[in-house]
């Protein structure tokens, strides 16, 4: 792990009493931790807007198969980007809706192309693409 620097930041009370709630809520032991987790993903988020370098993705999608052709055309989609697209896990919801979720990895602008692209697919009723980003990033930061 790199080396630690303390710094010291100035917030009004009630900023910080709002902060402070809202982590205890989701369980961090320290601010020290949950600030950092805020500027990560602040950077990550900032690095998918640029659309620069490698990123990862995970895409989630609800649909009903029994609409026309829609599970042939996003596998069609799947494999014409085989490259793009590490792993996919299909949960049979019930008898009629399936839930995929997509982890895609490769150029940024072609992860957000073909997320968008699958998202987009007539019959797909709820879904969405997470940014996340590669090894080489979480690097710099270690
Ligand atoms: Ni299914």
């Amino acid at each position: 792990m790199a080396e630690l620097t303390r710094i010291t930041i100035s917030l009004e009370d009630t900023l910080l009493g709002a902060f402070d709630k809202h982590i205890a809520g989701k369980g961090y032991e320290n601010r020290s931790e949950a600030i950092r987790d805020l500027i990560r993903d602040k950077l990550i988020r900032e690095e998918a807007k640029e659309q620069q370098g490698e990123q990862v993705a995970v895409v989630t999608m609800v649909y009903d198969h029994h609409a026309r052709e829609l599970a042939a055309k996003l596998i069609d989609k799947q494999h014409h980007h085989h490259d793009l697209v590490v792993s996919t896990l299909h949960v049979h919801l019930g008898e009629r809706h399936c839930l995929e979720v997509s982890v895609l990895r490769g150029p940024a602008e072609e992860i957000a192309h073909l997320g968008e692209e699958l998202l987009a697919t007539k019959g797909v009723l709820h879904g969405e693409i997470t940014y996340t980003t590669g090894e080489r990033t979480l690097n710099q930061w270690r």
